[in-house]
């Protein structure tokens, strides 16, 4: 009979346990990342109201009070809409832009995938 002491037997379930951990190891962080994900992303329009709406206003005609005074464009302007591309809107967004106005950028408070989301939500102003 072999015997088996506790020693032993702690190292047969070290031997057991190991291969399992490193199945779930590499996927636990995706099942425990993946649900928080959903729940803590912002959709565009929440962005959008939080972060924009005092100078463009929910319409996108940046006549607030605010939007006037920083000489906000009007982001419904179908001319401008047209001229306009999604990586400059992006860019905007993210590192602002002082040409006419002072637009602050976003890159502290905004993921890419929300600036992308955001270039969206501008798209979608075009009247
Ligand atoms: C403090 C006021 C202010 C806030 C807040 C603000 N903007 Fe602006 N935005 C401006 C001004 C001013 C301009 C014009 C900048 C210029 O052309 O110099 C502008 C311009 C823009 C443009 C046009 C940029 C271009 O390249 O012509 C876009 C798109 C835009 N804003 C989107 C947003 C989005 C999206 C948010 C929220 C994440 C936001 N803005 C928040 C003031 C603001």
């Amino acid at each position: 009979m072999i015997q088996i002491n506790t020693n032993m037997k702690l190292a047969l379930y070290c031997l057991l346990i190991l291969p399992v951990l490193f199945v779930l190891l590499p996927i636990t962080p995706k099942l425990v990342a993946s649900p928080a994900a959903t729940s803590n992303a912002r959709s565009a329009s929440q962005l959008y109201a939080k972060y924009c709406v005092s100078c463009h206003g929910q319409n996108g005609k940046s006549q607030t009070p605010k939007g006037k005074s920083h000489h906000a464009r009007d982001l419904t302007d179908a001319k401008w809409q047209d001229d306009v591309s999604d990586e400059r809107i992006y860019n905007s967004i993210m590192n602002g832009r002082k040409v006419r106005g002072e637009m602050p950028s976003f890159s502290n408070k905004l993921s890419n995938e929300e600036a992308d989301a955001l270039v969206g939500r501008i798209r979608g102003l075009r009247k």
